[in-house]
């Protein structure tokens, strides 16, 4: 199959209808986490609830899609395995390359591979084609995305069951990821995507963001907007982040925690240790009526 045609492909199937209840038929629900722009904490939100749904018993599978600028073993202090080229090529296979802790599994990709610079990569082909020889195995199966709005990235991300849009308070970061919207929206006919709100400084600009990400959408792009919450910036040095980033007492877990009791019960209808705090409105209603009351 062509590049171009594994989008078309999808279409004709249909495949890119959310399948809310996939999870019934044993096949992993598949969620990108995307944004128009890069930095906005993507690879830290895919690792971290990853982590969150393996320590609730679920099988967590990460794929890191930024193939040639992975960041995911650095987030985790853990000693590069950079096997993607080799998977690609058929020289290893899919369990010679994961890194596995627990139900926590990660396929790392490349950095800087100058083998993987000059292959010519179809990364939508490969991630759907692996998929579907995997999804049996996993419960979840979190695509960690890269930056930009290319072709491949976008195949992917609106292949996926669930996209977590992750937006900053940069004006930019908002922009961007409203244009991410639109194509999935109009070239894809994807109409639902689910908002994270990251580095955000107080609960008002949080509301903000949700009020003008929203309306601008569903007016818009007779599209749905469903919000997850909101994760607070963290102000210390960049690079204690990474280590609070899984520090169970921190008040970012809360935050995180609250973005997965939502999350689970509404993929897997279940909800447990709910404590939502001001950062997290279910819908826009919610949020309108805490604006006007
Ligand atoms: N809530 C936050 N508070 C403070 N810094 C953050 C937060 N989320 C992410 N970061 C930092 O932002 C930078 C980009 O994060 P990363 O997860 O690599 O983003 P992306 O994958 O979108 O490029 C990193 O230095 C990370 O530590
Ligand atoms: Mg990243």
């Amino acid at each position: 199959m062509s590049n171009n045609s594994a989008g078309n492909w999808l279409l004709s199937q249909n495949k890119f209808a959310n399948k809310i209840g996939k999870k019934l038929s044993g096949k992993a629900i598949t969620v990108s986490v995307t944004s128009g722009k890069g930095g906005v904490g993507k690879t830290s939100i895919s690792i971290k609830i990853a982590k969150l749904l393996s320590e609730k018993g679920l099988k967590v599978l990460v794929i890191d899609c930024d193939y040639n600028l992975s960041n995911t073993f650095i987030k985790l202090n853990l000693p590069i395995k950079d096997d993607f080229n080799l998977l690609i090529s058929g020289a290893k296979t899919f369990e010679e390359c994961i890194y596995q802790e627990g139900n926590f599994h990660l396929l790392a990709a490349c950095s800087g591979d100058l083998d993987l610079f000059d292959r010519d990569i179809h990364l939508d082909q490969f991630i759907l084609n692996l998929l579907i020889q995997i999804e049996d195995r996993y419960d979840f199966i979190i695509l960690d995305s890269p930056a930009g709005i290319n072709k491949q990235a976008m195949t992917i991300n609106a292949y996926s069951d669930y996209r977590f849009v992750v937006v900053t308070p940069d004006k930019s970061s908002i922009t961007d990821s409203y244009s991410l919207i639109k194509i999935l929206n109009k070239k894809y006919g994807v109409k639902e995507n689910h908002l994270i709100v990251n580095k955000i400084s107080s609960e008002a600009q949080y509301k903000r963001i949700v009020q003008i990400m929203s309306e601008t959408v569903e007016n818009f792009l007779a599209s749905r907007l469903k919000i997850m919450g909101g994760i607070t910036r963290n102000n210390r040095a960049i690079d204690i982040f990474d280590r609070e980033l899984f520090d169970q007492s921190k008040d970012l877990h809360n935050d995180f925690c609250n973005i997965i009791s939502r999350f689970t019960e509404e993929s897997l209808g279940y909800c447990d240790d709910r404590h939502y705090t001001n950062l997290n409105y279910g819908c826009v209603d919610d949020l309108k009526h805490e604006v006007l009351n």
